[in-house]
């Protein structure tokens, strides 16, 4: 069988970290992409990285390079490029920089790869995918951010952490866009069935969410940057869902029209993730409140298309 390739736009943190979690889990083949001016550090990490595979046990071609042409032809793409945060910034300061460098990425991406599914992890994520899928001119359930996957985690870890349980018996549902204002949703929170609000009170409950949703703040703060570990595993978890085309059900950036009557726009919500891309985006019930919580950060993430879209060209 053929092995699957990946392409990683932007060999920084956030790139490398994918390229670590998506060798170790043997995804595929792996091509790590900077600007030609750190071809040589990008070439670095790359073999660097291929001489842990006799350690870890992978078989994989990975391949450092500042030339698109390397990344021809690849299945999934993910696109970390551009300014991660700084202290004292957020996400959306980054935007005049980043719609710059995530469109000309996602013209290179979309020239060489045609039929690739593009995973953007950039910041301000929601504007970000937005740009990518109009300047890849790719259809929209090809292009997907991450988000909620990381958010999510972020979420999951602190329930688990509060009730001394393992991370993996909690399930959890996240919507709107990747800001301060996301929508964790404990109403769909469980842990091994059991909904969370059985087991831990209102208060911890909303000291547990503000906590996931300022998690990336936080972070910033301790480390003079923006996160990567866990953002990169978010992403490769969806990488994972298209090549082994699982049809995995993941909170996800996608591109809403009807859905939650968004009219247009990429935002967090439940989808089905396969070969193809976005397979579907499962609408689910929302009481007054989680309506109210999801309009805002819809109508912010609006706001910030629509500055994106004055960078755009
Ligand atoms: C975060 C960045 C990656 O939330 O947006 O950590």
């Amino acid at each position: 069988m053929k092995r699957a390739k990946i392409t990683i736009v932007g060999a920084g943190n956030v790139g490398a970290s994918c390229a670590v979690w998506a060798a170790s889990k043997e995804l595929g083949d792996i091509v790590l992409l900077d600007i030609p001016d750190f071809a040589d550090k990008t070439k670095g990490k790359a073999l660097d990285l291929a001489q842990c595979g006799p350690i870890e046990r992978f078989d994989a071609n990975i391949v450092g390079t500042g030339d698109y042409a390397d990344t021809a032809d690849s299945d999934v793409v993910i696109v970390t490029a551009g300014l991660p945060r700084k202290p004292g910034m957020s996400r959306d300061d980054l935007v005049a920089t980043n719609v710059k460098i995530v469109g000309s990425v996602s013209e290179q991406v979309a020239k060489h790869s045609p039929n690739a599914v593009l995973i953007v992890v950039s910041n301000p994520l929601d504007a970000m995918v937005y740009t990518a899928w109009k300047k890849s001119g790719f259809p929209p359930h090809r292009v997907v951010g991450q988000a909620g996957c990381l958010d999510i985690a972020r979420y999951r870890t602190f329930i688990a952490m509060e009730l001394k349980c393992s991370v993996e018996d909690i399930t959890a549902l996240l919507m709107g866009g990747h800001g301060d204002d996301m929508v964790p949703l404990p109403r769909y929170t469980s842990v091994s069935g059991i909904p969370v609000t059985q087991l831990i009170s209102k208060d911890r409950l909303t000291a547990i969410i503000d906590r996931a949703k300022m998690g990336g703040g936080e972070l910033v703060k301790l480390m003079g940057t923006s996160a990567y570990y866990a953002p990169a595993a978010g992403s490769v978890q969806m990488a994972e869902a298209i090549i082994k085309d699982k049809h995995r059900i993941l909170p996800c950036a996608a591109h809403c029209d009807k859905e939650y009557g968004v009219g247009g726009y990429y935002v967090g919500v439940p989808c089905v993730l396969g070969a193809k891309g976005v397979e579907k985006i499962i609408e689910v019930e929302l009481d007054g409140e989680e309506r109210k919580m999801l309009d805002s950060s819809v109508a912010h993430v609006k706001e910030l298309v629509a500055l994106a879209e004055t960078f755009l060209g």
